[in-house]
């Protein structure tokens, strides 16, 4: 496996590699989440580039982009593992060097939920379009796969796909949780035993939601009231439960076609996300799965 860290030596290595070339940009503390998505485009690509930039222009000013968890002996290694062909690590100043100077404004889908100013502010999925747009011109992918976990952030790049013509297939990968419920992220790891408990709260408010729409309560009030009860019973603030058209961020009154319940909160240190689709159950179907339990 190849270690590139300049788009030079990026481009050499691929100019004579196999296609389909399948992309999973990452910032790295690469955790089961990230190897599920290596390995699924192993299954896609005939050439799999992982990215690792821990990208500072999506990080806010009071984010945590300088306590960011880096450990790139580490993320290279699984990357390897999991059937990268080549990592692409590059430095800052080789991604925006001195006088860059233009941003990516996706319309919307970017202005809310994650971007409002008291969360992560409008800057940060600007950055993300950004970076995205550039790893995409640097590398060239056929098919690039991100996490439904950041489904916002799924949502703003397929509409920069759609709308700047990248000639790259965007696939989703299904949000990994743990044994407990518990959905994936770098940032757990800031979490105390206590903290990690008491942030249980947000799978099982999504949990609490889900098996209400199994009985087919499609309300929006009922529903979210459910959630609501599951995230004070732990002791959790959210920063945002809201029901969403799953496509298109439109405020949902109802649980019907595909629709996404979202959760945002702060516990401890750390700024959790999480989600899950809520779909209406046909007349005569059985229960789906339960949230529960890792993903495949
Ligand atoms: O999801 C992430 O890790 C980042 O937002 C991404 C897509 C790698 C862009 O920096």
């Amino acid at each position: 496996m190849k270690l590139e860290r300049t788009v030079a030596d990026l481009r050499r290595e691929l100019a004579g590699a196999p296609r389909p070339v399948a992309l999973v940009p990452t910032m790295g503390a690469l955790h089961e989440g990230h190897l599920s998505l290596i390995r699924r485009a192993r299954q896609l690509g005939a050439t799999v580039v992982v990215s690792i930039f821990v990208n500072p222009a999506q990080f806010g000013p009071g984010e945590d982009l300088a306590a960011y968890p880096r450990d790139e002996g580490r993320d290279v290694r699984l990357a390897r593992e999991a059937g990268a062909d080549l990592v692409f690590a590059p430095p800052a100043e080789e991604v925006y060097p001195p006088g860059f100077n233009s941003r990516i404004e996706v319309g919307d889908l970017a202005a809310e939920l994650e971007a409002d100013p008291a969360r992560r502010g409008p800057e940060h999925f600007r950055g993300v379009a950004t970076v995205v747009a550039k790893l995409f011109n640097m590398v060239g992918p056929d098919v690039a796969l991100f996490g439904q976990k950041d489904a916002q952030q799924a949502l703003v790049i397929r509409q920069l796909v759609r709308d700047l013509d990248f000639p790259v297939r965007i696939e989703i990968g299904p949000t990994v949780r743990d044994h407990d419920g518990l959905a994936l992220s770098s940032r757990n790891r800031y979490l105390s035993s206590s903290e990690r408990r008491r942030a249980l709260g947000l799978s099982r408010a999504l949990r609490a939601a889900e098996a209400l729409v199994e009985d087919r309560e499609l309300e929006a009030d009922r529903v979210l009231a459910a959630a609501h009860a599951e995230l004070e019973e732990a002791g959790v603030v959210p920063e945002y439960l809201e029901l969403r058209g799953a496509g298109d961020l439109s405020p949902a009154e109802r649980v019907g076609g595909e629709t996404l319940l979202c959760v945002a909160a702060r516990v401890g240190p750390a700024r959790l996300i999480d989600n899950v689709i809520l779909r209406a159950p046909a007349e005569g179907t059985l229960r789906p799965r339960p949230l529960t339990g890792a993903a495949t």
